[in-house]
């Protein structure tokens, strides 16, 4: 539904003053759409929606030092819990709230960027090169990644295969294997970053072929295998030791699945945040025996701080030199506001839909 509001203004020096270019939609729009997640802020029946944006700096408060009008930005979304005891929120990394009271703004408690104008304290907002203009929208969704590979590259360093810290970030997973599941936005990101960190990548989803999400796959130099013509176990053997699972596509039962074809010493990310889903048995003993013997590990990943933005922004220059096409295509077009409800409850076509103003 489209509402009006009162235009936000400036009211503390750190504040921004935002005029908002691009709102990507995503999976979690759909949720909050149907009511499944998300919640408005206190006292209000309604929340904007809207937490991938790119924006452009429109004024500023007296005390902001790196933004001037003009610049684009890129905002985060999590906010801080108020709780003087949370060692993550008191010290910057509300990405890792303890309290669970973190607002997110389009999301939980706080309103998002789908409006004209937001206003934004300084310090959440990430400074966009100009270049980037016609990307950028993807930001939030690759920092899913890019804060995925940060803790996966350190795990690397102080287990097998045992990295070498000076290891340049293109070289990080040579000689390594990373399965993506899904074939999503945030799957399709999420190859590039492993493919981009010397991964021989693969995705795996349920998409047969021909489809465009499947092309920007064979496009960046990953393998697409479909789930629909090859079962995991046929997948797991042509990969060999499978070093890493990114999940990214929210489906509770293909992840249990997954888990069981992870390799030796493997680590499982898992990025999704389903509904509700059919309960499913699972073995559990089979399970822990598996993970145990083999030295897994199981890592839940919610974006993200401002080192994943920064690398974020880095690697989406860095892949509109190498794959300036497939870049472009991740974004499957740029609609008016009024066609937000169709784009977030209707069946998604190409990858990213953008919500332009
Ligand atoms: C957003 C994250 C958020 C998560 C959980 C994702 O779609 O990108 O910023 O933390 O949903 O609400």
């Amino acid at each position: 539904m489209v509402i009006e509001q009162k235009e936000p203004g400036i009211s503390a020096p750190d504040e921004v003053l935002l005029r908002i270019l691009d709102v990507g939609i995503c999976g979690t729009d759909w949720e909050i759409c149907t009511f499944e997640y998300g919640t408005p802020p206190p006292g209000d029946d309604y929340l904007v929606i809207g937490h991938e944006a790119l924006a452009e700096v429109v004024a500023t408060g007296s005390a902001v030092e790196r933004l001037q009008p003009g610049d684009l930005v890129v905002p985060s979304v999590r906010r801080p819990c108020p709780h003087p005891g949370c060692l993550a929120c008191r010290s910057g990394h509300q990405d890792y709230c303890y309290t669970g009271d973190f607002t997110e703004r389009g999301i939980k408690e706080a309103h998002g960027y789908m409006t004209e104008y937001v206003v934004e304290q300084e310090r959440y907002l990430n400074l966009v090169p100009p270049g980037l203009r016609e990307s950028a929208v993807l930001t939030e969704p690759l920092t899913v990644a890019e804060k995925a590979l940060a803790q996966v590259s350190w795990m690397m360093r102080q287990r097998p295969p045992w990295l070498d810290p000076a290891t340049p970030g293109e070289e990080r997973g040579r000689g390594l294997s990373a399965v993506v599941l899904g074939v999503g936005p945030v799957g399709l990101l999420g190859a590039m970053v492993m493919a981009s960190a010397g991964f021989t990548t693969w995705v795996y989803s349920r998409e047969l072929p021909p489809s465009p999400r499947i092309d920007l796959v064979t496009a960046i130099g990953a393998t697409y295998v479909s789930s629909q013509a090859t079962t995991f176990a046929d997948l797991a053997e042509q990969v060999g030791n499978i070093d890493l699972i990114y999940e990214a596509a929210g489906h509770s039962h293909f992840a249990l699945e997954a888990l069981r074809w992870l390799g030796t010493n493997g680590i499982f990310v898992l990025t999704g945040v389903p509904g509700v889903q059919a309960f499913r048995e699972a073995d559990p003993a089979r399970l822990m025996r598996q993970m145990v013997l083999n030295n897994q590990i199981l890592l839940g990943t919610v974006n993200a701080g401002p080192t994943a933005f920064a690398s974020a922004l880095h690697n989406l220059e860095l892949f509109s030199q190498t794959w300036p096409a497939t870049v472009r295509s991740l974004i499957a077009g740029r609609y008016p506001p009024e066609s937000a409800p169709e784009l977030i409850l209707g069946r998604p076509s190409g990858v990213k839909s953008v919500v332009a103003f």
